[in-house]
């Protein structure tokens, strides 16, 4: 089965921003203390590297290697919205990057076309992705008491606009690739 070029580098796109993920997670928990957060995150970042794995095998599935991509995405949301200061900057970044991803694979879910094992992945990896927002909504209302209900809006409205900012320039540059799907706005 020969597919399409423009999926080709969506799949590799996704592959590659899960890695990004994974290892962004797995130094985290790695640093963190023993607490309730680090056990989620160590599970966040192995769900993460599960996903890349789902994505590496889908795109051998539909009889192509994934494409070597620079993992430019999560670095430009750093660049945009500042390096996080502290644990509650760090999960309200998370809350906003994953509420991005899952509007992402809900948006191809339902776009046209979509192969059987891509739909099949997605509706996988969803399953965690929803874990995921669940416990880091949950941890920032633990945080409240330490740093502040407004603080914690304050940081997540400015990380939305930075996620706004980041997403809108990347649907942009590679509008051709992404076609349907650049339609993806929060
Ligand atoms: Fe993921
Ligand atoms: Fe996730």
């Amino acid at each position: 089965m020969k597919i399409d070029e423009n999926l080709h580098w969506i799949l590799s796109f996704y592959r590659t921003s899960e890695i990004s993920g994974a290892l962004f997670f797995g130094e985290l928990a790695r640093s963190l203390r023993p607490s309730a957060i680090q056990q989620d995150m160590t599970r966040h970042f192995a769900d993460e590297a599960n996903h890349a794995r789902y994505w590496t095998d889908c795109l051998d599935k539909l009889g192509v290697q994934p494409l070597k991509l620079p993992a430019a995405y999560q670095n430009q949301y750093l660049a945009a919205a500042g390096m996080p200061t502290n644990l509650m900057e760090i999960l309200a970044i998370t809350q906003v990057f994953e509420k991005r991803v899952v509007s992402q694979y809900t948006l191809h879910a339902k776009s046209p076309n979509v192969p059987d094992i891509v739909g099949d992945t997605i509706k996988t990896i969803m399953k965690d992705e929803q874990w995921h927002l669940r416990w880091i909504r949950d941890a920032l209302k633990d945080m409240e008491a330490e740093y502040g209900a407004d603080n914690i809006k304050d940081t997540l409205k400015r990380f939305t606009l930075a996620d706004r900012e980041v997403y809108e320039k990347t649907a942009l540059e590679h509008q051709e690739r992404i076609g349907d799907l650049r339609l993806a706005t929060k």
